[in-house]
């Protein structure tokens, strides 16, 4: 691929468009003046490749495929927007106002990631700006698909600054009161090898608390104290305290794939290094929770990756709260819009 050199002056980079595959899929390139490339995808409104200067080479840490075909082919929730909920509803089924309502179901019985086929495998609409290096995504997710109701208008915006940082942020309405609870699924590797395991990887999460699975994979209800477990990151401690250990929680998801509740006080909230300390990743949101996925069940069907090859940071509101009391609020009004900022952070 050919990327356009900066084009109008130290700050404004022209922003590249490639074909993705299909005549519909499209790939989006930013780029800043450090050496940083984020590209970004109208399918799913994913991000399929995060480029850093990694001790002088140009280095992918974001784990992805090479064209919408592919993605569907191996695991479509890669690096992609989800929702309209992440994570699992119960049995697909929640009340909104006070009126039940029944989801399609995806997974023993229950409605992963929006159900089958939601915003992950859509086409999003797009905005390129280039004077303030961001990629716009829009989408309609129409009334009663998956049986969410709706029509719920979603916007995704990417930008990359010349601070390293890329700017997630979400805008949300519907035009009936709904579930809205997105997230970005994307997997990093701050080695740039998703063959080589994380385990290593220092991080450093600012959180008490982490919600207890059960064998499902959907909380149980429970809050837990991470004190005395291998679910204690407040100090840092490596990817490896959570693999091969009798830890019943570690056991269940073959290491983590969990829940944490984020204390707000202090921003960034986690913050992720390899082991040489030559990459670190920082993250800062306003949502309520982090779900620290660690890519957990052996490689995808290319065997590009394997087990416990990479992590995810999913900033959401907390999994299944619309069927729990004290989960906080995913509900959104037919008056309301949802808002919510999530800045990833590379210091290199
Ligand atoms: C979930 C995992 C699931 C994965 C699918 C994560 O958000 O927590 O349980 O397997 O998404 O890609």
């Amino acid at each position: 691929m050919i990327y356009n050199e900066c084009m109008k002056g130290d700050t404004e980079m022209a922003i590249t468009t490639t074909n993705f595959g299909s005549e519909k899929a499209k790939l989006l390139t930013l780029e800043n003046n450090n050496g940083m490339q984020v590209a970004v995808s109208n399918f799913g409104a994913r991000i399929v490749k995060i480029i850093v200067p990694l001790k002088g080479k140009a280095t992918n840490i974001a784990f992805g495929y090479e064209s919408d075909e592919s993605y569907l082919a191996n695991d479509p929730y890669v690096g992609a927007i989800v929702g309209p909920v992440a994570g699992r509803i119960s049995q697909g089924e929640t009340k909104i106002q006070g009126v039940t309502h029944q989801f399609t179901t995806n997974e023993k019985g229950s409605t992963l990631h929006g159900g089958p086929d939601s915003l992950e495998t859509f086409y999003w609409d797009y905005q390129v700006k280039e004077e303030k290096n961001s990629v716009k995504f829009y989408v309609t997710v129409p009334d009663g698909f998956n049986g969410f109701p709706g029509p719920i208008y979603l916007q995704v915006k990417y930008q990359l600054t010349e601070d390293n940082e890329l700017k997630i942020q979400y805008r949300g309405t519907t035009e009936k009161a709904t579930l809205l609870n997105p997230t970005n699924h994307v997997y990093f590797n701050l080695n740039g090898d998703f063959k080589q395991p994380i385990d290593n990887h220092q991080m450093e999460l600012l959180a008490d608390q982490f919600l207890e699975l059960q064998e499902d994979n959907l909380p149980t209800g429970k809050i837990l104290d991470v004190a005395g477990t291998s679910f204690d990151f407040r100090k840092g401690a490596a990817f490896k305290q959570g693999f091969d250990n009798d830890f019943p929680q570690n056991k269940l998801a073959n290491g983590y794939d969990h829940p944490w509740l984020l204390n707000k006080a202090t921003t960034p909230q986690v913050k992720v290094s390899n082991e040489d300390g030559s990459l670190q990743v920082e993250l800062t949101t306003e949502e309520d929770s982090v779900v620290i996925y660690t890519y957990n069940w052996g490689a995808d069907p290319i065997d590009s990756i394997t087990t416990h090859g990479a992590f995810t940071l999913e900033t959401q509101g907390l999994p299944d709260a619309s069927n729990h009391e004290g989960f906080g609020e995913i509900e959104l009004a037919a008056d309301e819009t949802f808002e919510s900022h999530t800045t990833f952070k590379f210091i290199f």
